[in-house]
């Protein structure tokens, strides 16, 4: 009995996943290719892919004081979809949910325009996004990128019609919220699918991983770590930026291809933290999930990839990623971890800053990145959950799960003889008496 508690003890240590309140209950884990955004200091996730079907759960990530998440139901009202994008417009009261798998389009062969819904948060309705019957709509997608500016327009790139037609889309379009119009934009040098788009403060947007196509073809390859596309939204042109990969090379040994991973901006606006997803190699039963964070500098264009402390993530694939207060990253959920139960969310606290030696400058110390365990006290758990970055994640885990069985039985054993011992001892001690 002892020995089953202390086998159970030791499985809980080893998968320490960030704390769940008990009333929390697990309907919201299972999904990947959700829509997440912030807003008001609150991390919220839409749809997603199920096991058996497409979610269309709002539901809202928090954590009280002493630092347990909760999971709130907002709406189940909405489109059940996956693989969209959610664009919170200024205000913070609306949220706009642009394409995804799971509109019921009947063989949708690409000549289908775009599916949107507006979320009221004040109003709890949903309604289609207004202007999606205009004469120019975007052709409907999965898989794009949707992002907002600072000129407060909402820019939309790439993706695929959908499963009957996964022919990347090469093409570049903005909503005004305002005017409810969308125009067509000049044509990107490539189409994206699976890739992230950040918008800087600047006016430029930031194109990072994916799957391209240069003509509306299927996909020609993965767009790799080592050049991002930047889109200038003042002057609509395009241009290719080199990136530094160095510090990629050492860990990834399938060429800098990541698609479908999490790219979310720090509160500085120039470090974006890229974080999960899988090379581009699948189909070919070489699928590889990262769990490793990404650090690309926007000034000097030089991917950093620091070892960071506490208890690894989760390999996570299709994933979120969502900022809180400046101070953390929330990553959820996966296609990796669909059917086993783990509160599914790993938290990134974000860099100090640190004086240079020498100039008046601050630099970020990613020194002090770490995965955390409490958001309270920002404490890491010190158990390394799946400690190879390399290995595929199952065999990792299959690794530890005998580990975990062989010190089991190995401290059975122990436990056995030491009872073994002391009762000899014991019946030794009363018979001299
Ligand atoms: C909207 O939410 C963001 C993220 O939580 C926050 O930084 C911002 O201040 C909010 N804006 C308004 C108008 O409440
Ligand atoms: C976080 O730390 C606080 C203070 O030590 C403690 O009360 C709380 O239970 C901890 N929360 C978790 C989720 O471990
Ligand atoms: C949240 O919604 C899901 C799906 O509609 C439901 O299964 C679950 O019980 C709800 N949770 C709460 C706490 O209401
Ligand atoms: C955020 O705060 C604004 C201003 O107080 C409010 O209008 C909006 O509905 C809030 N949104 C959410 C998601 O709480
Ligand atoms: C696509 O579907 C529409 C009707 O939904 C049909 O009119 C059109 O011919 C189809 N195009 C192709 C290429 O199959
Ligand atoms: C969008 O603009 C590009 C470049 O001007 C053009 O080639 C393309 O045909 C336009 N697409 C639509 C749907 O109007
Ligand atoms: C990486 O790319 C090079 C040249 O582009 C190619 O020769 C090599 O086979 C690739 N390696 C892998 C693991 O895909
Ligand atoms: C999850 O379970 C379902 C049904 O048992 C199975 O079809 C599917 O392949 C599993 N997915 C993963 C990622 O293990
Ligand atoms: C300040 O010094 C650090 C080295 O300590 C250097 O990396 C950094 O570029 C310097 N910054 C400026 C603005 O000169
Ligand atoms: C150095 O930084 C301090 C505050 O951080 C500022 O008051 C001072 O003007 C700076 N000096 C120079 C030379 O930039």
């Amino acid at each position: 009995m002892l020995a089953f508690i202390i086998i159970l003890l030791f499985i809980h240590m080893v998968h320490c996943d960030y704390p769940m309140a008990k009333s929390a209950n697990n309907v919201h884990l299972y999904r990947s290719g959700s829509a997440a955004f912030t807003a008001n200091g609150t991390v919220y996730i839409h749809g997603g892919s199920t096991i058996a079907s497409n979610s269309n759960q709002l539901f809202s990530i928090s954590f009280d004081e002493y630092g347990f998440l909760h999971y709130q139901n907002v709406s189940d009202q909405g489109p059940a979809v996956s693989y969209h994008q959610a664009i919170v417009l200024p205000g913070n009261n609306s949220v706009v949910f642009f394409g995804g798998l799971g509109y019921s389009i009947p063989k949708n062969n690409g000549s289908q325009t775009m599916h949107a819904e507006i979320y009221s948060f004040s109003q709890n309705t949903w309604n289609t996004l207004p202007g999606m019957d205009g004469t120019t709509v975007p052709l409907h997608r999965e898989g794009h990128t949707a992002v907002i500016a600072s000129n407060e327009l909402i820019y939309i790139q790439g993706g695929a019609p959908g499963p009957e037609n996964s022919n990347i889309l090469v093409d570049s379009w903005v909503y005004n919220p305002k005017t409810l119009i969308f125009t067509n934009l000049s044509t990107p040098p490539v189409g994206l699918y699976g890739s992230s788009a950040i918008a800087l403060s600047d006016g430029r947007i930031i194109y990072i991983g994916g799957r391209y196509s240069t003509e509306n073809n299927q996909y020609i390859s993965s767009f790799l770590l080592d050049r991002s596309m930047i889109y200038y939204t003042d002057s609509d042109i395009w241009m290719e930026q080199e990136l530094n990969i160095q510090a990629i090379h050492v860990i990834n040994r399938f060429n800098d291809s990541r698609v479908h991973g999490s790219a979310v901006l720090g509160p500085d606006g120039r470090y974006i933290y890229y974080f999960g997803g899988m090379n581009g190699n699948d189909g070919n039963g070489n699928d590889l999930y990262y769990n490793n964070v990404l650090i690309l500098d926007t000034q000097t264009w030089t991917w950093n990839a620091p070892g960071i402390p506490g208890i690894k993530p989760n390999h996570r694939c299709l994933t979120i990623g969502a900022g809180i207060n400046n101070e953390y990253i929330l990553f959820g959920y996966d296609i990796n971890k669909a059917n086993t139960t783990s509160t599914g969310v790993d938290i990134l606290k974000l860099p100090e800053t640190k004086k240079s030696i020498g100039n008046n400058s601050t630099e970020l110390d990613f020194e002090s990145l770490k995965w955390v365990y409490n958001i309270t006290t920002g404490e890491t758990c010190h158990q390394q959950r799946y400690p190879d970055e390399k290995l595929p994640s199952s065999i990792t885990k299959s690794f530890i799960i005998v580990l975990e069985i062989i010190c089991g039985i190995v401290l059975l054993a122990l436990i056995h003889r030491t009872i073994a011992i002391l009762w000899h001892r014991r019946s030794y001690s009363i018979s001299i008496q």
